[in-house]
């Protein structure tokens, strides 16, 4: 018999069985605690609640160890391409040779989006957030394919319409930025490997010829890599939990990609630019943004600071801190907003405040720095960010309905008003 653990309520003793993962994480397993006791936990924002469980990526916040199907973050981001480790998040192996190019030559036939989706572009003011235009297209796929809203369907089935959001996500993201300056769609170029096709959706024109130079593709693969996967962070639960309700695939990374937008979540990386640009026009003081940052009765948050997992470092931010440094050396790019950011970061890490709630840069304090000397505007930071997270929220919801996981649906304590009568509204 394995540990077990006991709760004492109302003089009786209840026995809840102790689960261990294969990394040696230990979870109470209370799924019997409501029929056995008539108790439910309350846990505000999940932040001790294990949801499922899943095979796909571990992460230890405190040591600060980031792993998919158990290979590093550091070893697949210096060595792998994102379609390679794509596939391992989403079949759980990496590929042979074989199995590469057929995913590969699969996700290139996909590329292309169906004519009449274009006229949705169009009727999108020119000013709309291109993380709104690409949540309504993606939802939108599943109008053009009805035969995915089954996902009971065979697994062949199920790949095709992995393959085909895997296809048209970059290229539906490059027309909702394309169109926000009015200018001619760019149809995919086929010969080209994912990122190259995206930077050549986005920023070539009819007119001239396209040339790139391979730092910047090098540097959009290493960062869609450390966006892959993040285990049950707050856009993945969703997916999984619109997912749970046996809801198609492209409906349920739409929700994703809602999730995603918020500052608190992928967010933050357009957040953390806007921040470091108020904090550059405003005269670059660090230590007064410091400040403003903990008072309690200011709303200001250091954004791109704090995690709710990692308490000692992000290991992603480690890295994309050096690429950072590689990208803007090799690009030749002086830009005063990292030299704001290197103070922030100094003086927070010294700070008291910091220290005492383990508060430390995330992936995306530097992200935002890379992908504004890849040329990439703002608006469009966040939609990096779902390009990359892509395969994980697929591997997790396909995870889930082939564990057979049951609609979410978690309880509440409800703290309403009690029986109340109806008042006509004249003598109220
Ligand atoms: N600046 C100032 N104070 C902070 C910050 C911050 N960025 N983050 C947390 N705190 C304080 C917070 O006020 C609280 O203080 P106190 O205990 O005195 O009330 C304490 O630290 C704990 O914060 P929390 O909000 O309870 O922590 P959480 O685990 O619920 O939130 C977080 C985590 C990431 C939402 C939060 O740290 C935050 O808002 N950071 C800024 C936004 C950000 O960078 N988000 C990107 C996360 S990484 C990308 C991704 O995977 O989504």
């Amino acid at each position: 018999m394995g540990e077990i653990a006991k709760l004492e309520l109302d003089g009786k003793v209840y026995e809840f069985p102790v689960i261990e993962g294969t990394e040696n994480e230990k979870a109470i397993d209370i799924s019997s605690l409501r029929s056995a006791t008539g108790y439910i936990t309350l846990d505000l924002g999940y932040k001790n609640t294990g949801a499922t469980k899943s095979a796909i990526t571990y992460l230890d916040g405190e040591l600060g160890i980031l792993k998919y199907r158990g290979y590093s973050i550091e070893d697949l981001a210096s060595k792998a391409t994102f379609i390679e480790v794509a596939y391992l998040l989403i079949y759980g192996n990496l590929p042979s040779q074989e199995e590469l190019d057929n995913f590969t030559s699969s996700i290139t036939k996909h590329t292309l989006v169906h004519e009449d989706m274009k006229q949705f572009f169009e009727a999108y003011p020119s000013k709309a957030h291109p993380m709104g235009v690409l949540a309504s297209m993606v939802c939108s796929l599943s109008t053009f394919y009805p035969e995915a809203l089954d996902p009971n369907r065979d697994s062949e089935s199920v790949d095709i319409t992995i393959h085909r959001l895997l296809a048209k996500l970059p290229t539906l993201a490059a027309w909702s930025y394309k169109n926000s300056i009015r200018h001619p769609f760019m149809y995919p170029k086929n010969e080209f490997d994912y990122c190259k096709n995206f930077m050549y959706m986005m920023f070539a024109m009819p007119t001239e010829d396209y040339k790139i130079d391979p730092v910047v593709t090098e540097a959009m693969n290493t960062l869609l890599i450390l966006h892959a996967d993040h285990e049950q962070n707050c856009s993945t639960s969703t997916v999984r939990m619109v997912g749970s309700a046996q809801t198609n695939l492209y409906a349920s990374i739409s929700a994703g990609i809602s999730a995603l937008w918020g500052p608190l979540h992928g967010g933050a990386n357009q957040a953390v630019l806007e921040m470091l640009q108020k904090i550059h026009e405003d005269g670059g003081d660090v230590d007064k943004w410091i400040l403003k940052a903990k008072d309690k009765n200011d709303s200001f948050r250091l954004m791109g600071f704090g995690h709710r997992v990692y308490k000692n470092f992000d290991p992603r931010a480690t890295i994309i801190k050096k690429a950072c440094d590689d990208v803007l050396q090799k690009l030749n790019i002086n830009d005063p907003l990292l030299a704001i950011a290197l103070k922030l970061e100094k003086v927070a890490l010294e700070d008291e405040y910091f220290k005492a709630r383990s508060l430390y840069p995330n992936v995306d304090f530097y992200s935002g720095i890379i992908y504004r000397a890849l040329g990439i505007p703002t608006e469009m930071f966040t939609v990096m960010f779902a390009i990359g997270r892509l395969p994980g929220w697929i591997a997790q919801w396909k995870e889930m309905r082939e564990n057979g996981d049951p609609i979410g649906r978690p309880r509440q304590i409800f703290t309403g008003e009690t029986d109340r009568k109806y008042v006509e509204i004249n003598k109220r």
